[in-house]
């Protein structure tokens, strides 16, 4: 009886979940599509066909940049300006199969980002070719597949032959992740969500998502959305549904508003997540899709008199640009990398990222959501004028309505973009041709003016061209998204820069040019404006010129005259005593940033070194010194400069070393929270310093004498920090220090490995340049090898390095194998170091 009982509990349970749409399998599959590629350098137009025999490639994973792992030389035509890399031509190639039961799914392919010109066939048709390296594609795949047993192929050609073509490092190659997307035949269309909170208080908050639905079957089908928003600690707090016909083959945007009480607001401390998750149901009631969309709730606006606020309070945004690429790992995406970027950075007290100056990987802005970080998101270097001689310029009339506009598709959900750049220093700023000496036709051939600019203002001959596409450019951006400001960053302050003469731009950028900073809003009134680019220090790790109070500003103006400058060694000094002629030091910039509400905030040029234009040098040097951080991610002294205005933290950091010649006389400087700093050399105080209101570091000058230097911070009389710098012996030993001893054996964690030459007692040896050797035991490899040395030739994909002024680094890559992983590090004639570390 009980038997009987069970049977019919179990038929009727499996019936209501048959019944239940909830309980079907979520139809959207989204899978990395990055294992087990096939790669070659060399170049053949049979390469795209299912057919020829690849057998003989190197097998890989991507991200992959094939610049990274070539040779620096001076020949190659990137140059040292673009990372002195190689470029050139590859091809990848995928095999892959789908079970029979993908028959009636669609099927896409989302390459995040090839460099440049990636070319795509499937099973030997051709889907397209995108020049811009760093737009994000989808090519559908649905029409060409097979199923089963029979074997797909998916090949790529990359073309990066024709540089220089960036700036700077663009690094080569299927760069960024690659996605396999599958979904039912009504579905979220691609980028196909649009989450905005137009109405947002303490109380609540009003969500609107619209939504494109594709309907791929032969006929309309009544389609029912139904949107859940779940709160940040994942908990369902409102739903709405909507039903609608969606005609054949076509597509229809749903727009639902939600109220969500009491919303966690998403601020730079508390980056609070929400998610909308999209089902879509078909006219049975059969669910046909699933899509996540995360988004944040808050308010943020440019105030033109008193900056930036967020949430309703003032923020001033410390922020830096940076260019996309990853040290040692070249300009290969991987997450770790780039958070560890935004942690070295977090913990200075940035708030704020440019992308300067292309459209990030996705996986950069997912982690500032996450970690708190507002972003300048930015999309040109270049319009229709050229900066180097194969640049994007080529593709611009062709592309740009494209590119600009899938890179706003893309980002705009993103919490943590609060602004839309549309161009770096572009050198239309100055180029002024009146639209009236024009006619229409010519106009419309010049700038692609299918749309968005009025033509009666092109008639009116009041503007110029330049400002006419300033004008376009915005207006694609804000039809895509009007929530969110556009900027420049602009290079020419005055007011005849053809993109403030257009009056498109929301917020206006300027580059450099701090003189005028103070007076900006008496000569544009009632405009917001930020640096949108600032300084351009130029520093070294560990390399000092004295006198530290003079200036060596390289070329000696601009343009150069040709008066050499610089040392031999092609490096940089730390002191803030280094800079371009454009630029500024970093104290002089943040004074006055600091100083004026006006200025919403600052982007330094900047936050970590990167790949290729070594001004103020040329070959050897091959890649900045213009970051805060160095390639490797060491931060150089100015770092603390900043922790201490930019912190609450208690910073105490005092330079240079405490290895110089007997009787040199030696400026010492200190970094300090506190007012006070009191230093001592060999227990005698050489005084004590109190900061004056101006006062951004205190300095004492003194004749080095060997032994040890203390610094005492101290604020109303009470001790804050102590901090020691003793004069090291000779190199002794080497010591390994992990950034984090457990990782993920998912095959794309990192850990970042610091080694550090020690003398016999165990001081930092400052000046060391030993040769370390690296080799590793248990399921990981060796990813990349660094110390931040801009005129280091050594691979940096390598397994040996020398130490530059005393540490480099070695970044360790997991496996897909759980285990415990040893990696050594050992030069001859010094202790070596052994650091374990555990694959989870
Ligand atoms: C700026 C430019 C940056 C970088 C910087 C170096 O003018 O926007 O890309 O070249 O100069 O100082």
């Amino acid at each position: 009886m009980n038997y009987y009982r069970l049977i019919i509990g179990v038929f009727v349970f499996s019936f209501l979940i048959s019944c239940n749409p909830k309980n079907e399998q979520n139809p959207r599959e989204r899978t990395r599509f990055t294992t087990d590629w096939k790669f070659t350098r060399s170049n053949s137009e049979s390469f795209f066909s299912p057919d020829f025999d690849d057998s003989d490639w190197r097998v890989l994973n991507l991200p992959h940049d094939w610049s990274v792992e070539g040779e620096f030389s001076e020949e190659h035509p990137a140059s040292p300006g673009g990372g002195a890399l190689p470029g050139g031509i590859g091809w990848y190639r995928k095999t892959f199969q789908l079970p029979e039961s993908d028959k009636n799914k669609l099927v896409f392919i989302d390459f995040d980002g090839i460099y440049q010109k990636g070319e795509v066939w499937i099973n030997g048709h051709r889907l397209g070719m995108r020049p811009y390296g760093y737009s994000s594609v989808r090519y559908e795949l649905t029409q060409h597949l097979n199923f089963g047993d029979e074997e797909n192929v998916l090949a790529v050609k990359v073309d990066n032959s024709e540089q220089p073509n960036s700036r700077w490092y663009s690094g080569s190659g299927i760069y960024r992740n690659v996605w396999l997307v599958k979904t039912g035949e009504i579905f979220v269309d691609h980028w196909g969500t649009y989450v905005t909170t137009p109405n947002v208080s303490e109380e609540s908050a009003t969500v609107s998502v619209e939504t494109t639905l594709a309907n791929r079957l032969p006929d309309i089908s009544n389609v029912t959305l139904k949107t859940e928003i779940y709160s940040p600690d994942n908990k369902l707090v409102t739903e709405t549904e909507l039903a609608q016909p969606v005609g054949a083959g076509e597509k229809m945007v749903y727009q639902q508003n939600m109220k969500v009480e009491n919303p966690d607001l998403w601020s730079i401390e508390n980056p609070a997540l929400y998610k909308a998750v999209s089902e879509v149901y078909d006219e049975e009631g059969n669910l046909t899709d699933t899509y996540k969309t995360t988004f944040g709730i808050r308010t943020f606006r440019f105030d033109p008199e008193k900056g930036f606020f967020l949430n309703g309070e003032h923020v001033k945004l410390l922020g830096v640009c940076n260019h996309h690429d990853l040290g040692c790992l070249g300009a290969a995406v991987n997450t770790r990398a780039i958070e560890r970027q935004l942690e070295i950075l977090k913990e200075m007290g940035c708030n704020s990222i440019r992308t300067a100056h292309n459209p990030p990987a996705p996986e950069l802005l997912e982690l500032c959501d996450k970690m708190g970080f507002v972003v300048q998101d930015e999309t040109f270097d270049m319009w229709r004028k050229k900066k180097t001689e194969y640049d994007y310029s080529r593709y611009f009339p062709e592309w740009h309505e494209r590119d600009l506009t899938d890179h706003i598709l893309r980002d705009r959900n993103h919490a943590s973009v609060m602004m839309w750049s549309i161009g770096n220093e572009v050198l239309e700023q100055w180029e002024h041709v009146e639209a009236d000496t024009l006619n229409i036709q010519k106009a419309n051939h010049l700038l692609n003016f299918e749309k968005n600019v009025d033509e009666s203002i092109i008639n009116s001959g009041e503007m110029s061209v330049n400002s006419l596409l300033t004008t376009k450019l915005a207006n694609i951006v804000k039809e895509l998204d009007p929530t969110r400001p556009v900027t420049a960053g602009c290079n020419e302050v005055n007011p005849w820069n053809n993109l403030f003469q257009s009056d498109a731009l929301d917020i206006y950028g300027f580059n450099y040019h701090h003189e005028n900073f103070a007076g900006f809003p008496e000569n544009y009134p009632g405009k917001a404006f930020l640096v949108s680019e600032s300084t351009s220090g130029l520093m070294s790790r560990g390399f000092y010129q004295m006198p530290s109070d003079s200036m060596f500003i390289w070329p000696d103006s601009y343009p150069p005259t040709g008066k050499p400058y610089g040392n031999e060694e092609q490096q940089c000094s730390s002191y803030d005593n280094c800079h371009v002629p454009w630029g500024s030091t970093h104290e002089e910039s943040w004074k006055i940033v600091k100083k004026y509400d006006h200025i919403a905030g600052t982007y330094i040029w900047t936050g970590f070194d990167y790949l290729g234009e070594p001004t103020p040098y040329w070959w050897p040097s091959r890649s900045s010194y213009f970051g805060i951080i160095d390639l490797a991610g060491f931060p150089k002294d100015i770092y603390y400069m900043y922790q201490s205005e930019w912190t609450d933290k208690d910073v105490l950091h005092v330079f240079p070393h405490w290895n110089w010649e007997p009787g040199q006389t030696v400026d010492i400087w200190a970094y300090s929270s506190a007012p006070e700093v009191e230093l001592f050399l060999n227990g005698e105080s050489l005084g004590s310093k109190t900061k004056g209101p101006e006062d951004l570091h205190l300095m004492w000058r003194v004749p080095f004498e060997p032994g040890t230097l203390e610094a005492v911070s101290r604020e109303d009389g009470k001790v804050v920090m102590e901090k020691e710098i003793t004069t090291a012996g000779e190199p002794e030993q080497l010591k390994g220090t992990p950034d984090r001893k457990t990782i993920s054996a998912d095959g794309y964690d990192l850990s970042y490995i610091t080694v550090e030459v020690l003398d016999k007692e165990g001081n930092f040896v400052p000046t060391a340049e030993n040769l370390v050797q690296f080799s590793i035991e248990g399921n990981a490899e060796i990813f990349g090898v660094d110390n931040g040395n801009p005129v280091g030739h050594q691979p940096l994909k390598g397994k040996e390095i020398d130490a530059f002024n005393g540490k480099c680094l070695v970044v360790v890559k997991a496996d897909n194998e759980p285990g415990n992983v040893t990696l050594t590090a050992a030069s001859e004639g010094l202790d070596s170091t052994s650091v374990k570390i555990k694959m989870n």
